[in-house]
């Protein structure tokens, strides 16, 4: 039987394994639903990163993991031995990866709108690199590093208007988008120079993310060409030399059999040596590279494992399967039609003939994990497991309806343990007054 990841297995008994231990078993000593992260896969993932960027491109080079695709404490220890920066986008990410122990030296602060608050929250924990994202911003962290004695070194954002042929609604280096200043207008050159006369900020570069589930080179590559670009233009107007440049994160991951398998080393290795020649061209000093992979990091490490309720074959339309979570925990059908693999855990030798949609419990016709999922004729209690949802799912989970957030538990040598505890009822109401 093909498997979608090589952390996945069938044992004697018919059922799915996950690090080598049976899916029925955690569902059972856990409950359900439940996240199942594969601590050795994440680690795996890092090195491969961490590798290859060793390996082709400049000493400082660094991957960030990018916490908005998933953040809670007992990752943060995982991601420091594995040597990682981290990308964060909030003082809640901060202060999480903090809670588990990362060094504030090593985080960078993202985000499109960071309040006063924010900024004065990251300055005070120490938090390396700012990430910013426009001239109000400026201002802002100006004042309050001034204020505080403090230099902050700071990447500024820009967009270089690349599409990456992905899907829209998570594609963020067109120009027309609410995050970063774009190249193309002028109006990142008028950042650059606003940027450069605060003496406050440490201009090490710059930053660009241009989009996510994306499977080749190529459009880093373009990306890298704009950077230069513009890197080139500000060296000559302002003599300001970029020492970093941050690429942003966006290599893609298989939901599916027929996605194709992401080769990132390579990648990495091609967008070094494009970043290279260009820099040759150009007599640029080759600036070290930040990446910021989110998915490509998690996403294959996790699944998600589901009590099926009722079966409902709607006679010459269609049968939906009903399971025990739903858009609560993994929104990502319901928001962007993503796609998903779906087995039957607890019954992988059986034939799967039934074809049939898998919807959740929550009070809206838009709560589908997957249509057009085929398994054996289901029964109440058997077990789903949904792969690949290590990323964007636990951080988007919600409590619409009231439903309590899974736990997650992660799996490394063989042994379970429970990373995040399933949600209370206590906890629903804890901030009610
Ligand atoms: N860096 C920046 C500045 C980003 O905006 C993102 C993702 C990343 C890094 C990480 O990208 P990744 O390697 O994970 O593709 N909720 C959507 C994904 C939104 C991604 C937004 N930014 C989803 O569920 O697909």
């Amino acid at each position: 039987m093909t498997m979608l990841y090589d952390n996945l297995g069938v044992n004697d008994q018919g059922h799915l394994t996950v690090g080598g231990l049976d899916t029925v078993a955690l569902a059972e000593e856990f409950g359900a639903p439940l996240y199942v992260l594969d601590e050795d896969q994440v680690r795996a993932n890092c090195r491969t990163y961490r590798q290859a960027m060793a390996e082709w491109m400049p000493a400082g080079s660094l991957p960030l993991f990018a916490g908005k695709a998933l953040c809670f404490k007992g990752l943060y220890p995982v991601l420091e031995e594995e040597g990682m920066g981290a990308d964060v986008v909030s003082p809640g990410e901060i202060y999480t990866a903090l809670a588990g122990g990362f060094p504030a030296e090593k985080l960078y602060f993202h985000g499109n709108n960071k309040t006063d608050e924010d900024i004065a929250y990251a300055l005070d924990c120490g938090v390396g690199c700012f990430i910013v994202d426009n001239h109000q911003e400026l201002e802002r962290l100006e004042q309050a590093a001034g204020a505080r004695g403090h230099r902050q070194r700071v990447l500024l954002r820009v967009t270089p208007g690349i599409d990456p042929h992905t899907l829209q609604a998570i594609n963020t280096g067109r120009i027309d988008c609410q995050f970063g200043v774009p190249i193309e207008t002028g109006q990142a050159a008028r950042f650059v120079a606003d940027a450069l006369s605060r003496p406050h900020l440490q201009v090490e570069g710059f930053h660009s993310h241009i989009g996510s589930q994306i499977f080749e080179a190529a459009p880093f590559c373009d990306a890298v060409d704009i950077l230069l670009d513009f890197a080139h233009a500000m060296r000559q107007a302002h003599g300001f030399v970029a020492r970093t440049l941050n690429l942003g994160g966006g290599f893609g991951v298989r939901y599916r059999e027929s996605d194709p398998t992401v080769d990132i080393p390579g990648n990495i290795r091609a967008l070094a040596d494009h970043l290279r020649r260009g820099c040759e061209t150009k007599g640029y000093p080759m600036p070290r590279v930040l990446l910021e992979p989110g998915r490509s990091i998690v996403a294959n490490a996790g699944l998600t494992l589901y009590r099926v309720g009722g079966v409902k074959t709607i006679a010459g339309y269609r049968s939906y399967v009903t399971v025990n979570g739903g858009m609560t925990d993994n929104p990502r059908y319901a928001l962007y039609q993503a796609p998903y693999t779906v087995l039957p855990a607890s019954r992988m030798g059986e034939t799967r003939d039934f074809l049939c949609t898998v919807a959740g419990r929550c009070c809206e016709s838009g709560d589908l994990i997957q249509e057009n999922v085929s398994l054996p004729q289901p029964a109440r209690d058997d077990l789903l497991a949904v792969l690949t949802t290590g990323a964007y799912n636990f951080t988007m989970a919600s409590n619409y309806n009231r439903l309590c957030r899974p736990a997650l538990v992660m799996v490394r040598g063989g042994k379970a343990r429970l990373a995040v505890r399933r949600q209370t009822f206590a906890d629903l109401v804890a901030c009610d007054l």
